[in-house]
Order: C-alpha cells, then sequence, then structure tokens
C-alpha cells in the first residue's frame, strides 16, 4: 500500500447462489477476482454493461455485502469482516451514490431531515450548523432550500438525484462510489454536477469511483479507469492509454460503440462491435469469458484461462492477443480524444 492509495482492493470475489423455480441451486461470480485501488484525490472510472459487476463491487466497499474472497483495505485498514462498532466512525468517510436514488431514501424523513441525519456523527457541528450545511448543499445541487420541507415521493428522479450527491457529500467523506450518479439528470444539469464534484474534489482532496455506461462522462472525469466484463477485470489504466490506445476486444467494442455516428469510418466502428449477448459460462469453462462474442477469438480462446497482463506502462489487459491487436491500429487515430466533450463542460486534453 502506497501512502498516497485510499482504497486498495485485493483479488475481490462475490459469488451469489440463487434456487431456480425447479429448486436447482445456482451460483454466478459476480466479482471475480478485482484488484483496483484508488488513490487521494483520485477519480477512477468503472465501465462495462451491465451486470459486469460494478454496484457489487461498491455494495461491498460500503459493507453492505459480505465477499466471498479478497480484502479491502480503506485508509491502510482492512474494512471487511469489521463489526458494526469498529466500523461507524469509518462509515461518514465512506460514502456511496446509489445507482437508483429514489428506492435509497426514507419516505418518512423530509430532505432536510435526511442531509441533518447523514451528518449525525458530525459530533462537532450543532444541529445549528447541520441545516445550515444542508441548505448549502442543496444550494450547490442548484436545488432551491423550499426543497428541505419536502418528502423525497414530492421529488422527480433528477431532483433525488442531487440530493443523493448532496447526501453524500454531507459528512465529509474522503471517499465516494458513485454509481451513474449523473443518469438521471438533464443534460443541462449534467456538466454543472460533475464540474462541481471536480471542484469539491480539488478543494478537498476527495477520491471517487466513479461509474458511468457514458463514456464520454468517463474520459472527462476519469483519472484512471478499470473495464470489467462478467466480473473480471479486462482492461486497466491511465485515461489516455484505454482510449488512445484500447488493448482489449471488449475495451474497443464499447468505444466503438460510443464513436458510431460521430462521423468518419463507422463500418471500422461496426466490424468492432460485439456479436450476441452477455452469458455465463459453464462452470468447467476456462477460457476466455468474451469468448464466443469476441470477432478475434480462436481456438486457444476457449481453453486458456486470461490473466491481466502489463501491456506498456501503466496498463494492463486481459488478453493474449492485446498487443497484437494495438498493434493493428485504433479504429480511427485519435477519434476518441477528437470527440466533442458534452455540453457544459469544460475542453480537457486527455
Ligand atoms: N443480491 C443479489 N442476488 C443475486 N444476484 C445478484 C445480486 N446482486 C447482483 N446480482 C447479480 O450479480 C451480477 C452483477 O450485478 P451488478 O448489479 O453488480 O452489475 P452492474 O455492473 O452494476 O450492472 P448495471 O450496469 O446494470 O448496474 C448480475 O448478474 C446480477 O444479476
Ligand atoms: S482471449 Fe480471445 S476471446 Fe478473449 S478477448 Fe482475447 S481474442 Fe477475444
Ligand atoms: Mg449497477
Amino acid at each position: 500500500m502506497k501512502a498516497d492509495d485510499v482504497l486498495v482492493i485485493s483479488n475481490a470475489s462475490k459469488v451469489f447462489t440463487m434456487r431456480r423455480r425447479s429448486l436447482k441451486r445456482v451460483s454466478m461470480t459476480a466479482v471475480d477476482d478485482v484488484s483496483l485501488t484508488v488513490r487521494r484525490a483520485e477519480t477512477v472510472g468503472l465501465v462495462g454493461e451491465s451486470g459486469s459487476g460494478k454496484s457489487t463491487l461498491g455494495r461491498a466497499i460500503l459493507r453492505l455485502l459480505d465477499l466471498d474472497g479478497g480484502r479491502i483495505l480503506f485508509e491502510g485498514r482492512e474494512i471487511q469482516g469489521l463489526n458494526e462498532r469498529v466500523f461507524r466512525p469509518l462509515r461518514a468517510k465512506i460514502q456511496m451514490v446509489f445507482q437508483n436514488p429514489v428506492t435509497s431514501f426514507n419516505p418518512t424523513m423530509t430532505i432536510g431531515q435526511t442531509l441533518v441525519d447523514a451528518m449525525r456523527l458530525s459530533r462537532h457541528r450543532t444541529l445549528k450548523q447541520k441545516e445550515q450545511r444542508a441548505l448549502a448543499l442543496l444550494d450547490q445541487m442548484e436545488l432551491d432550500e423550499r426543497f428541505a420541507t419536502l418528502y423525497p415521493y414530492e421529488m422527480s428522479g433528477g431532483q433525488l438525484q442531487r440530493v443523493a450527491l448532496a447526501r453524500a457529500l454531507a459528512p465529509e467523506p474522503h471517499f465516494i462510489f458513485l454509481d451513474e450518479p449523473t443518469a438521471a439528470l438533464d443534460m443541462s444539469i449534467r456538466g454543472q454536477i460533475i464540474n462541481l464534484l471536480l471542484d469539491l474534489q480539488r478543494q478537498s482532496s476527495l477520491s471517487f469511483i466513479f461509474v458511468s455506461h457514458d463514456l464520454r462522462v468517463i474520459r472527462y472525469i476519469a483519472d484512471r479507469i478499470y473495464v470489467m466484463y462478467l466480473g473480471q477485470v479486462v482492461e486497466t489504466g491511465t485515461k489516455h492509454a484505454v482510449f488512445e490506445s484500447p488493448h482489449h476486444p471488449y475495451t474497443r467494442a464499447l468505444l466503438a460503440a460510443t464513436l458510431i455516428g460521430q462521423g468518419g469510418r463507422d463500418e471500422v466502428r461496426r466490424a468492432e462491435m460485439l456479436t450476441g449477448e452477455v452469458t455465463q459460462r459453464a462452470h468447467d469453462f476456462a477460457g476466455c469469458k468474451l469468448y464466443g462474442r469476441c470477432r478475434y477469438a480462436t481456438e486457444r480462446c476457449a481453453r486458456e484461462p486470461q490473466v491481466l497482463r502489463a501491456v506498456a506502462q501503466d496498463h494492463w489487459a486481459r488478453c493474449w492477443r492485446a498487443e497484437e491487436l494495438a498493434r493493428s491500429g485504433w479504429l480511427v487515430k485519435g477519434s476518441a480524444a477528437n470527440e466533442e466533450p458534452l455540453s457544459g463542460f469544460r475542453q480537457v486534453a486527455v
């Protein structure tokens, strides 16, 4: 663990076992040997199709579920297995904005009470100061102070998403797991909220894991990126490495999908897309999880397990063909970098 590491996840795994209607037990590995690090004042972008294990990883960090294997160190302390009493002081420092904010609110509390309650461990503040901070946070989220008296059911999904951000910021955390935090926001406010998060990060050295299906948002906000597929990290590296020189066929497919219709050679991008649906593999299948959907697959991919390997400095991919694919060039050189930023975003160099 390095001095500026806030969160270090090592070899995390989580298996869910469910009973089918036939009463047969089926198990699936939602998080499969994931190792991930977040440094102080850093934003890690987490991307991957639905079901790739992003939210499950977030819930494990928040101690909302126990891992079946692996370790999670937060500011140097192992948090797996800590009992509630010992974990409680850390809880304020580790926050999450849930993917579906509507269900994460207590329907019997007003928004103001919810925000004050989020500061219950902030003993250095009086109730009056907490109420003032609650109003200030609403204001930062472009919500009028009258919202403090409303109940969650009286607000729209986008407004609740902003309250969820305010609630996560309220106890002055060191780390926030942001699970699709801008998905319910109008485009007009999305850039503004993201810039606010970046400003807060600079002011108080906050660290984020930012989950988004929108790679344009990830490209804007993240310092480093982890790409997940069926519970595994298939590629990770700096934003520049992953966007400008994607080595894994899955990353290439995700990027190609976002670039279609952006001008340039769409037929090259379409060829890069995956075929078929995400499907779990049988337990005795040892090969690459992308086998069957990958245009570059060979017979070797079906029998050989793939490991995350260094493919360049600060850049890893889980595919034995990674270097060869990267040498064959990216879809359209520089296209990921030249893409227009979202409206309301400040221009950043990638
Ligand atoms: N409590 C649970 N019981 C059983 N299976 C679960 C549970 N929670 C998640 N899963 C399964 O684990 C896998 C990973 O789910 P997860 O919600 O972490 O994916 P995700 O990457 O967040 O997807 P999305 O982009 O749709 O939010 C999925 O197949 C999901 O059905
Ligand atoms: S190992 Fe084979 S199937 Fe897997 S991503 Fe690489 S080329 Fe595709
Ligand atoms: Mg999710």
